[in-house]
């Protein structure tokens, strides 16, 4: 410090302040009181989670987060005179489309400085006009993408627990497809019209076969195969085409959506059947009408089961429960969603 003692007194003064700060923040919360502060150790007892519209204008019974999920003190709630109170507010994109970004909460009171504003959206980044509008405003994302501040997929696998033996349901047709949003301008539909050139396909919903509320399961088990292809391609975005309308039903899934090594990291590689592990419609049906001959290859498709069961996502009250264990489990950073459009959109 010879040179110039002037210029040297700022710089101990800032380091003192810092160690002085630091001890602290340390401090603090040892002391009890760090309530809101730097390191606030314990979370809250109860989480209230306000739900701004009810996704889709219905409504419904709020789930009991315990008894449902073995999450504990959480409070879903529709009722928006708990605005104050709640530490987490979820806003469903859909209803943004409708409703409009005039129908955000606008104060007076203010948004209480604790509070997260929690963006959710379960559809495809082609189906969720607006998203360029929305820089700025939440705290976090929730969404099926693994990148989400919470990540809820469409389902999942899980270690069996006890469950009964998986037996393979008697299979007397080959490739069923139940699908009700029909677009010609639809990838799948255009793989669908090549496919069938060379397979025979039974078609299920607006376009095809009646199919009867609550009987998909049934219906769809008696079929080897089942196309489960996404109404678009993108990161993540497998739904309950592949969950529930697939492997809920016990038929091998085929799936268009995302690359296989994007399946790959939810589900075993042996699970399904990726339309692009075929150079051509035409070469994936002899490889079905091959599998159909060969009862060993087909089962091999199930050897997971023996390892792991399927979790069909419950809308929306898993997605309200998730909330409330984030909010319970986060620290006190603050956060801002700056690019909600370019990430999801990636
Ligand atoms: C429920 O959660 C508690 C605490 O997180 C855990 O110890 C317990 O094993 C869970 N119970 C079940 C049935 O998963
Ligand atoms: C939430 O985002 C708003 C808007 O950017 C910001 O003012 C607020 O500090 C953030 N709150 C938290 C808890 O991250």
């Amino acid at each position: 410090c010879t040179p110039h003692p002037a210029l040297c007194l700022p710089t101990v003064l800032t380091v003192c302040v810092l160690i002085f700060c630091s001890l602290c923040a340390l401090l603090t919360p040892m002391l009890g009181g760090g309530r809101g502060g730097v390191g606030r150790t314990r979370p809250p007892p109860e989480v209230t989670v306000l739900l701004w519209w009810e996704p889709f204008g219905h409504r419904r019974h709020m789930a009991d987060c315990q008894r449902r999920f073995n999450i504990s003190g959480c409070r879903p709630s529709a009722d928006r005179s708990r605005y104050q109170e709640a530490q987490a507010v979820i806003f469903h994109h859909r209803d943004f489309v409708l409703h409009g970004l005039g129908q955000l909460p606008a104060g007076p009171p203010q948004r209480p400085p604790a509070q997260r504003w929690v963006w959710m959206n379960f559809e495809s980044p082609s189906h969720s006009p607006g998203l360029r509008d929305l820089a700025g405003i939440f705290n976090w994302t929730m969404s099926y993408r693994v990148d989400s501040d919470i990540f809820v997929p469409y389902g999942y696998l899980h270690a069996r627990r006890g469950s009964p033996r998986f037996s393979l349901p008697r299979k007397t047709k080959l490739v069923a497809w139940v699908i009700s949003n029909w677009n010609e301008a639809h990838a799948r539909v255009r793989y669908y019209h090549q496919l069938r050139k060379y397979v025979p396909i039974d078609v299920y919903g607006a376009q095809g076969l009646a199919l009867e509320e609550g009987s998909m399961v049934r219906t769809v088990s008696q079929y080897k195969f089942y196309l489960a292809f996404e109404n678009s391609q993108h990161t993540d975005y497998i739904t309950e085409k592949l969950w529930r309308n697939a492997f809920k039903s016990s038929a091998v899934p085929i799936v268009l959506g995302p690359p296989r090594s994007n399946y790959e990291l939810f589900i075993p590689p042996d699970s399904f059947i990726h339309i692009d592990d075929f150079p051509s419609p035409r070469k994936l049906a002899i490889y079905l009408k091959f599998l159909d001959q060969n009862k060993p290859l087909y089962r091999r498709y199930f050897a997971w089961r023996d390892k792991y069961d399927v979790h069909m996502t419950s809308f929306w009250d898993e997605q309200y429960c998730k909330v409330c264990e984030a909010v319970r489990t986060a620290g006190d950073q603050l956060k801002t969603i700056q690019n909600l459009a370019s990430w999801f959109e990636s």
